[in-house]
């Protein structure tokens, strides 16, 4: 069966991927420097079937266009860095090129993770992928790795898993989660929800203290050794599977 495509005005479409002006297309239109499949293409308004290869297939003064729109991204988010799009400091989308902050729609993160949490974060500019994974309907699991400031005391795993653990000024219990204890002072937790700080809270609750926290998988998809802090890069179709999506 063959998929059926959005397909957008290529002026327009450039415009909101924000390389500039509908009318400085018009201009490099003009100039024949954006070139599909090999040839100049000759009309601004000429519709452009969106699809993932896109990228492949056009150029703008010689350089590849950049994801089209339907994007997910991952992210390797490091500490020091805030997921918003307006707090004052070191921002995650300062980590992605100057150009997609003009994007219509936005990209945004899938979730947050707190200013000194590190590790796998999903971003994209679709409306639909970003409910899916965030909705608690979606039931999509995160693990975390913890280091933390003092030894486990070893009834962790049966308070976390017990479904009735109320964090301070909550009025619901927390949703089962799963611990794994690595050593004395590591530990992975895996949540199928995202409560405000949840993790360190979490251990708060038990009489810890989350010295340094790591993300290292989303649903089924693991970050990839070879991503190194503050890099990105495009989700696979076989990831887009690992996630569910
Ligand atoms: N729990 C936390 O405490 N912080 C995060 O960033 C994510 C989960």
């Amino acid at each position: 069966m063959s998929k059926l495509f959005d397909q957008m005005r290529l002026d327009r479409l450039l415009a909101n991927m924000g390389y500039g002006s509908r009318r400085d297309i018009q201009q490099w239109v003009k100039a024949r420097a954006i070139v599909l499949d090999g040839a100049a293409l000759s009309d601004a308004d000429q519709r452009i079937a969106i699809t993932p290869d896109l990228s492949a297939r056009l150029t703008i003064l010689g350089h590849p266009l950049d994801p089209p729109p339907g994007m997910i991204l991952m992210l390797h988010k490091p500490v020091g860095v805030t997921c918003s799009h307006k707090e004052a400091g070191p921002l995650v989308y300062d980590l992605l090129p100057p150009r997609w902050r003009a994007r219509k729609p936005a990209i945004s993160t899938v979730g947050r993770l707190d200013k000194e949490t590190s590790g796998l974060l999903l971003l994209t500019d679709d409306g639909t992928v970003l409910h899916r994974l965030i909705s608690p309907r979606g039931n999509t699991s995160k693990r975390y790795v913890a280091t933390l400031a003092r030894p486990l005391r070893g009834n962790e795993a049966a308070v976390f898993a017990s479904g009735t653990l109320m964090l301070e000024s909550e009025d619901k219990p927390l949703l089962p989660a799963n611990l794994e204890v690595m050593g004395p002072t590591e530990a992975r937790l895996t949540l199928t929800e995202g409560r405000y700080h949840q993790v360190r809270r979490m251990f708060a609750a038990v009489g810890n203290h989350v010295a340094a926290l790591r993300r290292d998988r989303i649903a089924d998809l693991d970050l990839p050794p070879d991503l190194g802090a503050g890099t990105y890069r495009l989700v696979t179709s076989e990831e887009m599977r690992r996630l569910g999506l």
